[in-house]
């Protein structure tokens, strides 16, 4: 806009909201924009301004929403242009109901927003909860220690997913797929019966247990509320230590993901979100969010993003190919290789049984994936369970020919010894 033909002023709230509700802006001239692309964070400051109490009044009795309305007419202003999460877009779509013209513009390291593939902040906490999880591999590997990287992401786990994989951990933990501790530990155990010195586990801050998913809101909150640890990971902790009695230490990089220099798939992204959200303002087109779909910019309508969240899909291919990548060295190489995973040893296990005569085990006693699956969320939708279920029989179908494929070569190798050993 800066840059436009056209004459544009533009005026910077401080500190988000608040500066809009207070009447806090200055102009903004070229100068301000020079230079930012390497930085993060925010040349305006920013404040949480909660959209629950953005209706109710400030501690002085001012209406927020009329303060914020006034000063938009106030100004003359064309447009405000926004930029937030979840809680940013509930309010943007409010202020677009009051009859205000509104853009905004995806911005959040949690990639939980309705209606964009990708939000800028993302891929840059993505690339600091990998390298703290990089770092944490060293001294995993020295001291043979389980550890726990907690990762943000609020109640979502796109930024666990992620970070979890890029940085090799071996057990992620999800909120959209509540964890049986028993499972985490049996992988643990797994792994040291492979030889694996170490366990990394990547925790996000909204992971929540099976018995924790299962509780009404209310029995949950009350819970949280005489909760004795700071966080889910140390409960985690706490939990495989008593089980098992390993070391485990945590690791929270917390707000560290949050800050530095934006990676430059941030900054390419947010400059192309950026420049068409200027388009959008000169040609007099509100009331949308500028997002990322299918691998192209689009206009979404605020009222389809504002009040949902985009949760991990339990049923996601990256899902299934985090399963599928965890683990282990071959036995053969000592060589790092593709795990057949947890699910389908188990299958294959039982396809051995059954070629032996063994009675065939039921799949419900297969041992966990690496990414626990499991049932309902409070925090995600009410199939989960379903979906799950489903997923892992998705997984199992999948690997099934290979399953097979090493069955029948068995039978050969196995026919051929007795025909080698059968009397003529
Ligand atoms: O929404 C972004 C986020 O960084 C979340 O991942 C995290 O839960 C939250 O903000 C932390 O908020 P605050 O800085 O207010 O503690």
């Amino acid at each position: 806009l800066a840059n436009s033909k056209e004459e544009v002023e533009i005026y910077g709230f401080l500190d988000g909201y608040r500066g809009l509700i207070y009447g806090n802006f200055r102009m903004l001239t070229d100068k301000d924009f020079s230079g930012i692309l390497t930085k993060g964070g925010t040349i305006l400051g920013t404040s949480r301004t909660p959209f629950k109490t953005i209706q109710d009044p400030d501690p002085n009795g001012l209406n927020k929403v009329e303060a914020m309305k006034q000063n938009y007419y106030k100004l003359q202003l064309d447009c405000l242009v926004i930029l937030g999460g979840n809680g940013t877009h509930k309010t943007a779509n409010l202020l677009r109901k009051e009859g205000l013209n509104i853009v905004t513009l995806p911005k959040t390291i949690d990639n939980d927003l309705w209606g964009t593939d990708m939000t800028f902040g993302f891929q840059s906490a993505v690339d600091i909860a990998t390298d703290a999880i990089d770092c944490i591999h060293t001294t995993a590997a020295s001291h043979g220690r389980v550890f726990i990287v907690e990762v943000m992401g609020h109640k979502v786990g796109w930024l666990t997913l992620n970070a979890g994989m890029a940085g090799g951990a071996d057990i992620i933990l999800l909120p959209e797929i509540p964890y049986d501790i028993d499972k985490v530990i049996e992988k643990i155990e797994d792994r040291d019966k492979k030889g694996c010195r170490f366990t990394i586990i990547a925790v996000a801050e909204g992971a929540i247990s099976r018995e924790d998913a299962a509780l009404t809101k209310k029995d949950y909150k009350k819970k949280m509320e005489k909760y004795p640890f700071p966080s889910v990971s140390y409960e985690v902790a706490a939990q495989i230590q008593e089980k098992t009695g390993r070391e485990v230490r945590v690791t929270v990089p917390g707000h560290m993901q949050r800050g530095g220099s934006p990676c430059p798939y941030d900054r390419v992204f947010a400059s192309r979100l950026g420049s068409e959200a200027g388009k959008l303002i000169l040609d007099n087109q509100y009331g949308f969010m500028v997002g990322y779909k299918n691998r192209e910019i689009v206009r979404v309508p605020l009222e389809d993003v504002a009040g949902k969240l985009k949760t991990v899909d339990p049923d996601a291919t990256i899902v299934q190919e985090a399963e599928r990548t965890k683990d282990g060295k071959s036995a053969k190489t000592g060589q790092p290789e593709p795990d057949i995973g947890v699910q389908e040893k188990a299958q294959k296990d039982q396809l051995l049984d059954a070629l032996m005569g063994k009675p065939v085990q039921k799949e419900d006693n297969a041992p966990n994936p690496s990414v626990a699956k499991t049932e309902k969320s409070p925090l995600s939708e009410p199939t989960l369970e379903k979906r799950s279920k489903s997923a892992e029989g998705a997984t199992l179908n999948k690997e099934k020919p290979s399953v097979k494929e090493e069955l029948r070569k068995i039978k050969e190798s196995r026919k051929e010894q007795e025909t080698e050993v059968s009397p003529t």
